[in-house]
């Protein structure tokens, strides 16, 4: 299975002096530990990393320090998460059917879950992790008042990994630059074109380090792992 990461962001909301997946846990940056786990994950056979050109140097200092054993490309990022993927599609081998998408700052995703997936979308168009939500979520309009509350039961919290048919995905991006859609996930460009998105049952622990608060709670996590 082929395994896109997009690494491609600045990282504002964590604050720090360079991209958060150059910062480290547990002496290990957050895109070594994601890479660890696609690497130990056996459905995967090849990646690629999406990312800024500016950090390049810093990431193949990494790799070379991971050794390891799957071949790995660099491909550019691009100024939006949306328009990374879509470079990450270009990218992609002839030989590619399916893909997973996994963002570089879900590093704390077990391989077993990335092989779940993998396996997944070999029998359907699209697929999402996700966890159903334990907060009662509101909907809330521009003067902070409540307009509605969806049933619980039916919200879930999308995750990364992500998986999808390559040629349909393709389609649903170009259709998203015709429409001028702006998405914060892959998944939703299927549904706006009308193909169905399963969910995978994601993983509690399977938080994307967005701020300084998530580097304390990923450290803790990997501490009770090892
Ligand atoms: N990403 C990307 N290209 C972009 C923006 C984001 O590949 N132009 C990647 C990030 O590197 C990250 C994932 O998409 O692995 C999820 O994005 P997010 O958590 O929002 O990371 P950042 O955009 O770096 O953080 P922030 O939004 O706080 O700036
Ligand atoms: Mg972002």
């Amino acid at each position: 299975m082929y395994l896109l990461i997009p690494a491609a962001g600045s990282g504002k909301r964590m604050g720090a002096d360079r991209n958060k997946l150059l910062l480290e846990v547990r002496s290990k940056t957050l895109i070594a530990w994601t890479l660890l786990a696609a690497e130990a994950a056996t459905a995967i056979n090849w990646m690629g990393i999406i990312s800024q050109p500016h950090d390049w140097d810093d990431f193949k200092a990494i790799l070379a320090d991971l050794k390891l054993t799957k071949p790995v490309e660099f491909i550019p990022g691009g100024n939006t998460r949306q328009e990374s993927v879509y470079n990450g599609l270009q990218a992609l081998p002839e030989s590619a059917k399916q893909v997973l998408i996994h963002d570089g700052a879900r590093c704390l995703a077990t391989p077993n879950l990335l092989n779940n997936c993998a396996e997944a979308i070999l029998s359907c168009s699209g697929l999402i992790a996700a966890i159903p939500v334990k907060d009662t979520i509101k909907i809330v309009d521009a003067s902070n008042v409540v307009q509605s509350t969806p049933k619980r039961e039916n919200l879930w919290a999308a995750q990364t990994p992500q998986g999808f048919d390559v040629k349909l995905l393709k389609q649903c991006h170009a259709e998203g630059v015709r429409q001028g859609w702006e998405v914060t996930d892959d998944a939703a460009l299927l549904e706006k074109c009308g193909i169905e998105v399963q969910i995978v049952p994601g993983e509690e622990t399977n938080l994307k380090v967005t701020t300084p608060q998530d580097l304390a709670i990923a450290e803790f996590i990997l501490s009770h792992r090892e």
